[in-house]
């Protein structure tokens, strides 16, 4: 199915996130990739997972009944990743825990394209669909202004 309008911008930040993932998986060495990671996580994955948990998910709850096992995975799966983001910041991870991080955020993504988002597409009628393209076009927006 193609993608709604509404997750598109959502949908191109998966890609940049599937590239990090790969050169995760493929780390040699923890230095190798922790800056690489940390751009990503600091630039647009952090702002990425909000606008998913503080804008998708309450739009979704408001106009249809959500997914409660989908929202479930979505919402441990943020946490894990973000907690290992935070141990690879300190410079806690061993190389086997930063291929690991890179394999979690890979099928995370997987997850919520191939079957969270299409679920949410079939939930929301079209009205709910362009309020929620609204709003995230919105979040997305304020990420680029200053403070
Ligand atoms: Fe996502």
């Amino acid at each position: 199915m193609k993608r709604a309008e509404a997750l598109r911008p959502l949908s191109r930040e998966h890609l940049s996130a599937l590239l990090v993932a790969k050169k995760l998986r493929e780390a040699g060495d923890v230095e190798q990739v922790r800056a690489a990671f940390l751009d990503f996580w600091r630039d647009d994955g952090q702002h990425h997972f909000r606008i998913e948990e503080e804008v998708l998910l309450p739009t979704w709850a408001a106009h249809a009944e959500v997914d409660r096992a989908g929202v479930s995975r979505m919402l441990e799966e943020h946490l894990a990743v973000r907690r290992q983001a935070l141990r690879l910041e300190a410079g806690d991870l061993s190389v086997e825990e930063v291929k690991e991080l890179g394999t979690l955020l890979h099928d995370h993504v997987r997850f919520e394209e191939r079957e969270l988002f299409p679920i949410v597409e079939q939930a929301l009628d079209a009205e709910s669909l362009d309020r929620l393209a609204a709003a995230i076009e919105g979040a997305e927006h304020r990420q680029a202004e200053p403070g």
